[in-house]
């Protein structure tokens, strides 16, 4: 139904943690690139429609789903808000949505935009996303989503004054809301692209660090016995991990801060080991901070098999990226394995067996680029 007017197309990179996760949480340091996968979200007139925001999600691994969003109401609570009409029936899986929807409530609050729903006839707005980053694996589908939809839709609305730190404050303001406590690293990866690391809860661009090949291996098969409860914590599932971990630092403060000492300078010494183009020791240093996440409780059996594959098939390192996994999810998440030269294709063989899918990517990809099309004619 979309015809004429403007369209504009924000693109975003996935990301991967290479280290400190959920240490970052605690003000400690994490070192994140860009990766070659894209998420799209795309907004535009919706001519002759009833008004409203209409929602089409589509290609995301795994997952589909259409859905009118009329008139979104900022008060109501998330569960009285209009069921989508998924293309697989997904059920409770659709509120994966809840970053596009809450995206849409902090516009309206924040920059009073509202667009009316109701009406025939109207001008109603089409959010399309379509992704190559797969959902709730540990690569930022949820910051990608954020991200690019405030930025579609500030070009959209003319509300973009070119502010890329203030769109990262933004779309991190909604992952918050959406997820509860989030470190910056998500949002400025999807926003900058490149390499950054957090410092403080700061966020530094690197601009001298190499491009590297990552071969990664993401598990996003959920067990067919998981049932609806557990697809919904789907979109939860960074939120109970960070739980998880605040829970295992409480019971063992004085520990944790070891661990978490150890993973701070983990990060350091990984930058300069990086820049000296040093990857056998990026790759040890990447075995150290898996053990790390193993030890705060993040890592589920099927992503330590994955890990131990890689290292035994030569890997350089591996680890697990992002928030890890959780068993009763049946392990999703993604493992990052740094190949040796020439290795790459012998590593997606050997991780490709356990069933994951596996990806040969490269870092320091680039970050949001937004497109702006006019059709003239309309
Ligand atoms: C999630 O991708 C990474 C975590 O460190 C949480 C965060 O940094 O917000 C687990």
């Amino acid at each position: 139904m979309s015809e004429g007017g403007i369209k504009i197309r924000a693109s975003v990179p996935a990301k991967a943690i290479l280290f400190g996760e959920h240490f970052v949480v605690y003000g400690k340091r994490a070192l994140a690139t860009a990766l070659n996968l894209r998420l799209n979200v795309e907004v535009s007139d919706r001519v002759g429609s009833e008004g409203g925001y209409h929602l089409i999600v589509e290609n995301i691994p795994s997952f589909g789903l259409q859905m009118d969003l009329r008139g979104v109401d900022t008060d109501a609570d998330a569960d009285a808000q209009p069921h989508p009409q998924p293309f697989l029936n997904y059920g409770e899986a659709s509120r994966a949505i809840a970053y596009i929807r809450c995206a849409i409530q902090y516009m309206e609050r924040r920059y009073g935009h509202r667009v009316e729903g109701g009406g025939g006839g109207g001008r109603g707005v089409e959010i399309r996303v379509s992704s190559e980053i797969p959902l709730s694996a540990g690569l930022g589908s949820s910051a990608a989503v954020s991200v690019a939809t405030i930025a579609a839709l500030k070009r959209y609305f003319g509300l973009w004054n070119g502010d890329l730190e203030e769109l990262r404050a933004d779309a991190h303001r909604v992952e918050e809301a959406v997820q509860g406590k989030a470190s910056p690293t998500d949002t400025a990866i999807s926003t900058y692209g490149g390499y950054v690391v957090i410092e403080g809860g700061e966020v530094k661009r690197l601009h001298d660090l190499p491009e590297i090949e990552l071969v990664t291996g993401s598990i996003t098969t959920i067990p067919l016995g998981a049932g609806a409860e557990h697809l919904s914590e789907l979109r939860l599932k960074t939120r109970k991990l960070v739980e998880a971990v605040k829970a295992r630092k409480e019971a063992f403060s004085s520990v944790f801060e070891y661990i978490a000492s150890a993973a701070d300078v983990l990060t350091v010494e990984a930058i300069e080991a990086l820049r000296r183009h040093d990857l056998a020791r990026v790759g040890s240093l990447m075995n150290i901070n898996h053990g790390l996440l193993d030890a705060i409780g993040v890592v589920p059996r099927e992503l330590s098999e994955l890990v131990k594959l890689a290292q035994d098939a030569g890997a350089l390192g591996a680890k697990v990226t992002g928030a890890g996994g959780l068993p009763e999810l049946g392990g999703t998440g993604t493992v990052i394995a740094l190949p040796a030269e020439g290795q790459s294709a012998k590593l997606e063989t050997v991780m490709g067996l356990t069933g994951a899918s596996v990806r040969n990517l490269r870092t320091k990809a680039r970050g949001l680029v937004v497109d702006v099309e006019e059709n003239r004619c309309s």
